[in-house]
Parts: structure tokens; C-alpha cells; sequence
């Protein structure tokens, strides 16, 4: 008798428990939709882009820019390959074949009103080859992808959506530090010329 009870007991619980998390809105949290730079994403589940990861990037680009965003606390280092960045020596743009990434970072205020990095959360990458003709893009396609490599959006939508202010510059917000980085061989320095809520 006491058993049945508990059986019983038990049964209401677990029925309860199902109930609560079909209601809840917690099961929102699995939908494949994230947010970023103020835009919706659907995640590639196909896990497709031209543009691939460069793995290597860390050992063989040249940090050229870091870009803090003092409003948000998030800075940016963006990395190109060297070849590309030796070419703007002589020439205004870039060469096929270009591979640009930018790292995000949440940050720490740290002294003479420089950001301090703590967490790397994105990847961003550009890459331009001859014969890539995007709408609004010139030759560049976009790819975001997570820390660790993995693709996250193969989306270009909003990335030229946002570029596409730049066009003049080649479609790249940094084109100025990128052509400072080759005459002095410096990594440069600066803060957002642009509003602070892309920064991510
Ligand atoms: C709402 C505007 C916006 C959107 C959307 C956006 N970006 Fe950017 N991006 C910027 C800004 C602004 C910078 C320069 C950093 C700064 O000054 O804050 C930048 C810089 C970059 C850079 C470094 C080269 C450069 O142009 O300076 C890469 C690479 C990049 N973005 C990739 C991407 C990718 C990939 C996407 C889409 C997944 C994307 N961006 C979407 C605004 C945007």
C-alpha cells in the first residue's frame, strides 16, 4: 500500500516536471536563432563557406590593428596574412587571395584608458579572391566563426549590409590602420571610429 503511494507520488512529479518545462520559456534557449552586431542569424547547421578557417592564422598573419570599444568593453585585433599586408606597400588594395580576421574580446579597463582582453568570443573573417563578384561586396565574402575554429555563419547578409558604408575603402573599416601597419611595420592602436553597438 505505502509503495503504490509513492509510485504514485513519484508518477505526479515527473508529470509535473514535463509539464513545467513545456510551458516554460526556457525551451527558447534551443532555438537556432542568435543575435549579433544587432542582427538574427539562423546557425549553418550545413556548416558552409567559402571562406575557410585559417588555422594558422596566429602564427603566420601580422596584428595589425587592435580596436578598443571603450561604451560596450569589448576590444578587436584584426590579423592579416602577410603577403597581403606587404603588397598595400605599393598598392592601394588588396591582392587575391587577402585573408583578414578580427578576434573579439570582452575586456577590462586597464591603464592609460587602454582596454585589457579576458575572453576571446569570435572569429570574423574577410577574404577577397579574383573572380568572388558579391553584390555590395566587391570581391570579399564573409564567415563568422567561434574560437575554436568551428563554423558559426556562413551568412553574408548582414556583414555586407554593414561593409557596404566602407565601399570606398575597399569595404574594410580598418583600411587606414592596415595602410599605417605596412608603411611602419607597427601594430596600431585606436579607438572605434564607428558606433559602438557593432562591436562584439
Ligand atoms: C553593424 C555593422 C557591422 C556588421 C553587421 C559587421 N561588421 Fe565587420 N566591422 C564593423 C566595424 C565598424 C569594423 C571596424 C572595427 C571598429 O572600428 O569598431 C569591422 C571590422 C571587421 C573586420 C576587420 C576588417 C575591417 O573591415 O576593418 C572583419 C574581418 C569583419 N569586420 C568581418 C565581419 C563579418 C564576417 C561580419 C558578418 C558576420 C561583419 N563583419 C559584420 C562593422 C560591422
Amino acid at each position: 500500500m505505502k509503495i503504490s503511494k509513492w509510485i504514485a507520488r513519484l508518477l505526479l512529479f515527473v508529470a509535473s516536471v514535463v509539464i513545467a518545462i513545456t510551458i516554460s520559456p526556457f525551451r527558447f534557449f534551443y532555438s537556432p536563432v542568435v543575435s549579433e552586431l544587432g542582427y538574427s542569424y539562423t546557425v549553418s547547421s550545413a556548416a558552409e563557406s567559402p571562406v575557410q578557417f585559417p588555422n594558422n592564422y596566429k602564427q603566420q598573419f601580422v596584428h595589425y590593428v587592435t580596436v578598443d570599444c571603450p561604451t560596450s568593453g569589448i576590444v578587436r585585433q584584426m590579423y592579416i596574412d602577410r603577403p597581403s599586408l606587404e603588397s598595400l606597400k605599393a598598392n592601394e588594395t588588396f591582392p587575391s587571395g587577402a585573408v583578414i580576421v578580427m578576434e573579439t574580446h570582452s575586456a577590462k579597463q586597464g591603464s592609460d584608458n587602454r582596454l585589457i582582453p579576458t575572453q576571446l568570443n569570435n572569429l570574423f573573417v574577410r577574404e577577397k579572391r579574383r573572380g568572388w563578384n558579391v553584390a555590395a561586396s566587391g570581391e570579399w565574402q564573409s564567415a563568422w566563426y567561434s574560437p575554436s575554429g568551428s563554423l558559426v555563419s556562413g551568412n553574408q547578409t548582414s556583414c555586407i549590409g554593414c561593409h557596404t558604408q566602407v565601399r570606398d575603402r575597399d569595404y574594410l573599416f580598418t583600411l587606414p590602420a592596415l595602410q599605417a601597419a605596412a608603411k611602419t611595420g607597427q601594430t596600431q592602436h585606436q579607438q572605434t571610429e564607428f558606433s559602438t553597438s557593432v562591436c562584439r
